[in-house]
């Protein structure tokens, strides 16, 4: 399957592994790279650009296929250090960069001379256009489904793609929802050419988490995720769990009123206890509603070879039979 993005990254197949904090270390980014897809390092997950640097150096020993680093632009008053990642990036010889969050505009010139391709992930057709106009060489349109931050428009991919392909020039990838070879035929029946998957990825053997996350996501239906934080109009989409149910009391109970500092308990600095120690019940973290198609825990390299597969057929039996 070749098309702009797989033109664009030289990859063999249109499938992105998006950035995750507390997951996207490189022994993910390598995996899914190595069978084929863009696999991608989250940057912030990384202290220092320091150790964004070591990060990256190791993904290197690890694969020879080109993959990507995350920077996911927070709405903070305390900014990361981004200009110190991008060095990093830039001197680790990182060709392809994906932006999310706030927008890469200010960072756009550095990255380009440094040659580098951008994808902007994206969860409205405004911010599509916004990204295509300062040069990002394609998005990533991340439907109301998505496991982590949907934004606040509440728009499903089922509209969201196809209102992307009415608009856009440049290539985009559907994100949000997508698991199997029938996500990506149908990412790109709605006009996409390729597709980024989050919470799928998680549940594979190279990613490094504890089993116990895998296991939550293999055993979680379409019906366990909530949007938490909607009040504070920062959304996400995560798994249900007891720390969820207490965010969501203490939302019902202040309305308007809720802060930060409210629930602070419940989302600050809980990623790598989860993540790590599979301590599932101790707070919030991403998850999409696509939980409720995860059924295995198989290597990045079998996933790949599945959903190619599995597309090829519906294509070839499915679709081209039909006329
Ligand atoms: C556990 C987890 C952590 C995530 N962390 C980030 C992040 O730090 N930055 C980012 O841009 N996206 C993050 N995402 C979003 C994913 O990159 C991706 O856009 C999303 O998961 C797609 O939806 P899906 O889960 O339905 O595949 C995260 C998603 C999950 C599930």
């Amino acid at each position: 399957m070749k098309n702009r993005i797989t033109e664009l990254f030289g990859i063999q197949h249109p499938i992105i592994q998006g950035g995750m904090h507390f997951v996207g270390f490189a022994e993910l980014a390598a995996a899914v790279s190595n069978a084929g897809g863009l696999g991608t390092i989250t940057g912030l997950t990384q202290r220092t650009a320091a150790d964004l640097a070591n990060e990256i150096a190791k993904c290197r020993e690890m694969t020879d296929k080109p993959f990507a680093v995350n920077l996911t632009f927070l709405p903070t008053v305390n900014s990361p250090d981004y200009p110190g990642y991008i060095d990093a990036i830039i001197k680790g010889g990182v060709k392809i960069v994906e932006t999310a969050g706030r927008s890469p505009q200010e960072y756009m010139p550095a990255l380009k001379e440094a040659g580098i391709k951008v994808i902007h992930k994206c969860t409205s057709v405004r911010h599509a256009l916004k990204a295509q106009s300062i040069g990002c060489d394609a998005v990533s349109v991340d439907g109301f489904e998505c496991g982590g931050h949907p934004g606040e428009d509440d728009i499903p991919n089922m509209i969201l793609l196809p209102r992307a392909a009415e608009e856009l020039e440049i290539p985009f990838v559907a994100s949000g929802g997508m698991a199997d070879g029938r996500s990506l035929v149908a990412a790109i029946a709605l006009g996409a050419e390729g597709m980024n998957m989050g919470t799928r990825f998680i549940a594979t053997q190279e990613a490094p988490v504890h089993e116990n996350v895998k296991q939550a996501i293999v055993a979680a239906s379409e019906l366990d995720t909530r949007l938490v934080m909607r009040p504070l109009r920062n959304t996400e989409r995560v798994l249900n769990n007891a720390a969820v149910e207490r965010i969501l009391e203490k939302e019902a109970r202040l309305g308007k009123d809720l802060k930060f500092t409210d629930i602070i308990d419940e989302v600050a600095g809980v990623y790598p206890k989860i993540m790590k120690d599979g301590d599932m019940e101790l707070g919030a973290w991403s998850c999409g509603m696509v939980a409720g198609l995860i059924h295995d825990v198989p290597t990045c390299q079998q996933l790949i070879d599945n959903i190619m597969n599995q597309a090829e057929e519906i294509i070839r039996a499915r679709l081209a039979g039909m006329l």
